[in-house]
């Protein structure tokens, strides 16, 4: 961000003077009426008309099933942003809806009837679109490829010079290697690359790019990032929430698919990889890709695996995975992973990464704590300690957005003793201030044509192929159960323990 940016701190959006409108373009969603058009998409794109970072001729075209008005998409759509945006708990909330930008935004939206799996709807889609497009698919995975073979066929993926045509893709890409694999096949038949931007909605979190400009814009936490100095990494993203309505598409996905080569890789990726050479997204996409082609494929001895039974989070009794809404009452699917990754590269060869995931745990966390060892030559060793640890750096990222660094200081008193501090730092970051929903960066970017924040076909690839073992070995026998509000399954603690080092519990700071 450049020196003249401001925090505007009346609207929650950071307004930078130096940001250009997008380009002018029609934005067309496939699940138009769908959850994530309302809970997301929308309030994200309401937030880029407030910040000015819409073209006057941007207009957005949502396709769904039902039969419906412009004005009947356009009331709901209102009634939706207005309920989200009194409700903490949503992802998008603000004390008052700025009526202008809302208007604004409100004049360019558009329904369109339509069956995607119909040659005869994209023909009349056709009909509606000319310049710039960018078609978003909130669809499900399944209808991913389908869709993009029939806007192939449709030509609407045909650029000319200054025009472009974009398709994002929403997550899951694949459901392991091989799939993946052929999904990138089939759609890079009909586009090249540069036309895809596949979403993974980590990489939109600010909190989460912080840590690039942490790492890349400082010499001090560079330096400190290696194995000369760091012990070993976690990365845990913790959840209390259970599976929800989700049970169909969880059934058969669990958390490793759900959460491990995609939003865990991407903090992997940020704490990890070798500084990219310019702010190109290419730069960044390669270092990414390079990281984690040498990550060794995980096997079930590095890895663990737990499903939630009932008990309580904070306080409220809460059932068991098997007892949630469309799962199977003798499910094997996993609600917990636990994994330790070797790194084989000159960094980070013999540091462990002791990566987490979980539904239903103790407390909601999501963080990258990087342990540094104990200093090689102590003066202090015959010190009484009062409670020194080694040093460590946090990179929080939910729910609070900070920077923690642990150290050691000396404790007042007449006698030299030792005592643990913390020094922190609290990013003014709009998505703390609650109005940002992530999504306006990817949004953004997409419309511009910066590719940096999203995942390229052979990245999505090299991800797939580390837990690919796994998912294999994991396709037999049954998870562990864990009660609901605990810190996951024993396998895990014994896993870690394993490998040299105690686990700290979800909750502790
Ligand atoms: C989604 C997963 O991609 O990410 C969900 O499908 C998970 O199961 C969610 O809850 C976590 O994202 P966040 O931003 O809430 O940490």
């Amino acid at each position: 961000m450049s020196m003249t940016s401001r925090p505007d701190h009346s609207t929650g959006i950071t307004s930078d003077s130096d940001a250009a409108p997008a380009p002018p373009c029609t934005f067309v969603i496939f699940g138009g009426t769908g959850d994530l058009t309302r809970r997301l998409l929308m309030p994200a794109l309401y937030n880029l008309a407030r910040a000015g970072l819409l073209d006057p001729d941007f207009r957005v075209i949502g396709v769904g099933r039902s039969a419906m008005s412009d004005a009947a998409w356009r009331d709901g759509l209102d009634r939706d942003i207005r309920s989200f945006a009194a409700d903490p708990s949503a992802e998008f909330h603000a004390e008052r809806i700025d009526e202008r930008s809302w208007g604004w935004l409100q004049d360019r939206l558009h329904y369109l009837q339509g069956d995607i799996g119909t040659p005869e709807f994209f023909a009349a889609l056709a009909d509606r679109l000319t310049g710039n497009v960018v078609f978003y698919l909130a669809i499900p995975a399944s209808a991913f490829g389908p869709a993009i073979d029939r806007l192939g066929d449709a030509g609407l993926l045909r650029e000319a010079p200054g025009v472009f045509r974009r398709v994002v893709i929403e997550k899951p890409f694949g459901e392991d290697l091989a799939s993946a694999c052929a999904l990138n096949r089939r759609i890079l038949a009909v586009a090249p690359e540069r036309q895809f931007f596949r979403i993974d909605h980590f990489l939109g979190k600010e909190s989460v790019q912080a840590i690039m400009a942490l790492r890349f814009a400082n010499v001090m936490f560079e330096a400190a990032l290696h194995r000369d100095y760091v012990d070993h990494v976690e990365i845990t993203a913790a959840e209390t929430i259970g599976v929800e309505q989700r049970g169909s598409f969880y059934e058969p996905t669990g958390a490793l698919r759900d959460m491990v080569p995609n939003h865990l890789f991407q903090l992997l990726c940020m704490v990890a990889m070798e500084p990219p050479e310019s702010a190109a997204a290419e730069a960044a996409r390669d270092e990414r890709m390079r990281l984690l082609r040498s990550i060794r494929p995980v096997t079930p001895q590095n890895a663990a695996r737990g499903q939630y039974a009932a008990g309580a989070v904070a306080g409220l009794p809460v059932p068991g995975y098997r007892q949630e809404v469309e799962v199977a009452p003798d499910s094997r699917t996993e609600t917990y992973a636990a994994l330790v990754l070797d790194i084989d590269n000159r960094r980070w060869a013999g540091v462990p990464f002791f990566l987490r995931t979980g539904k239903r745990l103790g407390a909601r966390r999501t963080e990258i704590a990087v342990h540094f060892r104990r200093p090689p030559a102590d003066p202090f060793s015959s010190l009484a300690f009062a409670g020194t640890a080694p040093n460590t750096l946090r990179f929080q990222i939910d729910p609070e957005h900070r920077l923690a660094l642990g150290f050691s200081a000396r404790a007042p008193g007449a006698a030299m003793r030792l005592q643990a501090a913390e020094a922190a730092y609290q990013a003014p970051d709009a998505e703390a201030e609650g109005s940002d929903v992530g999504y306006e960066a990817l949004l953004y970017g997409c419309m511009r044509g910066d590719a940096t924040l999203f995942q390229r076909g052979d990245i999505i690839e090299a991800s797939w192929a580390v837990v690919d073992p796994l998912l294999r070995a994991w396709s037999e026998g049954t998870p562990e159960r864990y009660a609901a509000g605990s810190d996951g399954p024993a396998s895990a603690d014994a896993l870690f323990a394993r490998s040299g080092r105690g686990r700290r519990a979800v909750g502790q700071a």
